[in-house]
Parts: C-alpha cells; sequence; structure tokens
C-alpha cells in the first residue's frame, strides 16, 4: 500500500481563501478588516524571510499589515513600549513579536506583555493555559496545523490512539493537549521512553516533532496510521523530515512529506487567529 500524501501546501491555500471570503464578509457587515503587527528586531535573516512570508499572507487575505523593523541593539523597555502601544490601538487585532530575540531582550517578558486577546502566536501563559483547560482560544500555529491537516485528510480521531514523539512546549505538548480535546488516546514519548518503537507501533495517528532526521522508523508505523512529520532538519541529502518517509509511505494511510506538509500550516493558522481576534471585538 502506498499512502495518500497530505498536501500541506493545499490545504493551507483553501484556508487562506475560506479566511480571505471571510474578511470580505466581515468588511461588508461590520466594516471592519482585520490588522496584523508583525515586529522583528534585527536582522537574522530567516527571520526576515518568515516575516516577509507574513506579511505576504496578510495582503493575500486582505488583513491591513504593519511590520516594524527594529534594530538589533534595541532595548528591552524599547521592545516593551512598542508592544504596549500596539496593546492599545483598534486597528490591531494580533500582535507577533518574532522570535528569537536579541539577548538583552527576556522573550519572557514581551511575550508575557501582549494582550492575550490579540496573540495570535498564542505563546502567552494565559493562552496555553486557556488550552490546558480545555477551552482554547489562541493555539499557537504549527500545533494548530497539525491538528487541521488530520481534520482536512479525514483522518478519524475519536478514539485513536495517538503518539506523539517530542514534548517540547511549542509542538509536542500543546499537539498533545489539542489531540486529546479530540477525544484521541494520547501518548507523549521523549528522549527517556523505552522501547519507542513499541510504543510507535500502536500508534494510529503518530505525531514527530523531535528534529532527529529520519529518527522514526518505516517499521515502527502501524498499517493504516496517520502520519504527520513536522520536522525539517537540513542534510547533505537535503531536507529531510523526523520520519524515514519512503518506508513509512509503504505502511501509511496518509502522511506529510517534508518540505510541503506541515511548513506551510503555520501561516494558514496564523490568519486564522488573527481573524478570530477580529471577530472577537466585534
Ligand atoms: N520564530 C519561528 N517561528 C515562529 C513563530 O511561529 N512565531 C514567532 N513569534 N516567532 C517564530
Amino acid at each position: 500500500m502506498s499512502a495518500e500524501i497530505i498536501d500541506g501546501k493545499k490545504i493551507s491555500a483553501d484556508i487562506r481563501q475560506e479566511v480571505a471570503a471571510d474578511v470580505r464578509k466581515m468588511q461588508e457587515e461590520h466594516g471592519l478588516t482585520p490588522g496584523l503587527a508583525v515586529v522583528l528586531v534585527g536582522e537574522d535573516p530567516a527571520s526576515q524571510v518568515y516575516v516577509s512570508n507574513k506579511e505576504k499572507a496578510c495582503k493575500e487575505v486582505g488583513f491591513n499589515s504593519f511590520k516594524y523593523e527594529l534594530s538589533a541593539e534595541t532595548s528591552e523597555e524599547e521592545l516593551l513600549a512598542m508592544v504596549d502601544e500596539l496593546n492599545g490601538r483598534d486597528d490591531v487585532h494580533g500582535i507577533l513579536v518574532q522570535l528569537p530575540l536579541p539577548d538583552q531582550i527576556d522573550a519572557e517578558k514581551v511575550l508575557l506583555r501582549i494582550d492575550p486577546d490579540k496573540d495570535v502566536d498564542g505563546f502567552h501563559p494565559m493562552n496555553v493555559g486557556r488550552l490546558a483547560v480545555g477551552a482554547p482560544v489562541f493555539v499557537s500555529c504549527t500545533p494548530a496545523g497539525v491538528v487541521e491537516l488530520l481534520k482536512r485528510s479525514g483522518t478519524e480521531l475519536e478514539g485513536a490512539n495517538a503518539v506523539i514523539v517530542g514534548r517540547s512546549n511549542i509542538v509536542g505538548k500543546p499537539v498533545a493537549l489539542l489531540l486529546l480535546d479530540e477525544n484521541c488516546t494520547v501518548t507523549i514519548c521523549h528522549s527517556r521512553t523505552r522501547d519507542l518503537a513499541a510504543v510507535c507501533r500502536e500508534a494510529d495517528v503518530l505525531v514527530a516533532a523531535v528534529g532527529v532526521p529520519e529518527m522514526v522508523k518505516g517499521d515502527w508505523i502501524k498499517e493504516g496510521a496517520a502520519i504527520i512529520d513536522v520536522g525539517i532538519n537540513r542534510t547533505d541529502d537535503g531536507l529531510v523530515g523526523d520520519v524515514e518517509y519512503d518506508a513509512a509511505s509503504e505502511k501509511a494511510a496518509a502522511i506529510t512529506p517534508v518540505p510541503g506538509g506541515v511548513g506551510p500550516m503555520t501561516i494558514a493558522m496564523l490568519m486564522k487567529n488573527t481573524l478570530k481576534a477580529a471577530e472577537l471585538t466585534l
């Protein structure tokens, strides 16, 4: 059997089109245009690319996009003052401070300062807590994208055994909470897990988010499983995921490619969160 490829590019484009339609409706019915402010401190080239992609996506769906590029020497007080200003603005519904931040700035302090109702990244402890108690408002974009891919590929989640490899705060833990909300039986694996292969072999849904190239082997995959590979690892052979793709595809029912799986979903979910932030003000 060869797995269905879960096309993140196509699903992301579909979601962005849905957001664009909702934006037009919001403008007609309420005269409101969602606005996203993105703050970039310093000149990290990867961050510059991410920020310009976010700006492009905003234009495409019809949002107002406000971009702030601050020097690498910006002080913590200056950045906090900027967050305060954005928190107070009626035309800014979502605020995203691009990470990583330079060493002189305490990222935790900055994330805490963002109004939780404008925290479209879902990184504020208030939003992490809302997710933990089963009442999510803003879920961070990559975990939300993982679950959206599963749903839109028609994967049965109710009662499924979901195994998550990786327990990071930015992916593994929130994915576990989201899948629990979908009534999966959830197991989180990590570096101390005994017999990882045996745990993975029980997975109807397997999410790999460890950042180790092809760590999850093809013969760990249960026949008919759905595989979401969050890993993007640069190797001499190019970009590879955390899952041994070719071998896993022989057994899985559905699998995400790398690249073109989870990656494109992050921006789509950011657009969805920003739309929601604007809706909350109505
Ligand atoms: N840097 C890399 N990914 C992200 C993200 O999703 N949000 C923010 N704020 N910074 C990032």
